[in-house]
């Protein structure tokens, strides 16, 4: 376990099944606050699984999950996000016939008692950030390039004011050029306070990213670390590292 001050998510024993299919077999680990933590592992691992799991999205057979003094497994993915867990799903999930800033408007779901106003005053707050969406903001989602969609769908996942964002695989699909653009801007969201769990099979980017590293193999922990010590282990350099 990570050496930090606060806790921000707990996973205890999580079991996950798809029908008979045991995906995540009994896995125990803790996000601290306001930490950027990676979750690696190769294809089919439990990865995504996992993160659904946290936002609700998929049941668990056996565990629990503890989002800073509550316990959430069990509780429906509305209320999940309003408690400030947002998901940036595997592939981005936008909708792709909608425009820019009804996409952005689509995070904001859940939080049925936000005023208009408010909700303006969050979108235009987005667009300072995001500052190539507001002139997109009419183009519809499906015409954004990778780097844009991506930028589209955290920013959509901002408009719930998430305390903890749980990304899938944010560099994917991204040209060469952007992804240092996209490693940094994840680096500022934490900077403003964001606790990140990210999924990624850039290892190169999630290493210089993350205080710390878990990796899953077939639905269990294999091993974890701060990126400096575990590149330095005999696991990573033979299966990851390629040397
Ligand atoms: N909808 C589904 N129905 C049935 N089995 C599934 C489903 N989604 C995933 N699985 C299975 O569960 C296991 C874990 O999948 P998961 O998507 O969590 O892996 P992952 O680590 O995210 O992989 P990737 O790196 O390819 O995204 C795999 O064996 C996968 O085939
Ligand atoms: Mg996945």
């Amino acid at each position: 376990m990570p050496e930090s001050g606060q806790t921000c998510l707990k996973l205890k024993n999580l079991k996950v099944h798809y029908g008979s299919l045991e995906a995540v077999h009994d896995v125990s680990f803790d996000v601290p606050t306001e930490k950027i933590v990676s979750l690696l592992g190769a294809n089919g691992s439990g990865k995504s699984t996992i993160l659904k799991a946290v936002s609700g999205l998929m049941k668990l057979t056996r565990g629990e999950i503890w989002f800073q003094e509550s316990r959430i497994d069990g509780r429906s993915p509305q209320d999940i996000i309003l408690k400030g867990i947002a998901h940036v799903p595997e592939r981005r999930a936008l909708f792709p016939h909608m425009t820019v800033s009804d996409n952005l408007l689509m995070g904001a779901y859940s939080r049925k008692r936000a005023t208009k106003k408010e909700l303006e005053k969050d979108t235009e707050e987005v667009y300072q950030y995001f500052p190539v969406l507001r002139e997109k903001r009419k183009s519809l989602a499906i015409t954004l390039s990778g780097g844009l969609g991506e930028q589209l769908a955290i920013a959509r996942a901002l408009m719930a004011k998430p305390k903890l964002l749980l990304m899938d695989e944010p560099l994917q699909g991204i040209a060469p050029s952007v992804v240092r653009d996209i490693g940094k801007l994840i680096n500022d969201l934490n900077r403003r306070g964001i606790t990140i769990l990210m999924v990624e099979h850039n290892i190169s980017m999630s290493f210089e990213l993350s205080d710390w590293i878990y990796i899953l193999e077939t639905g269990e922990l294999a091993i974890q670390g701060a990126p400096e010590d575990l590149s330095q282990t005999e696991y990573v350099k033979q299966s990851y590292l390629g040397v």
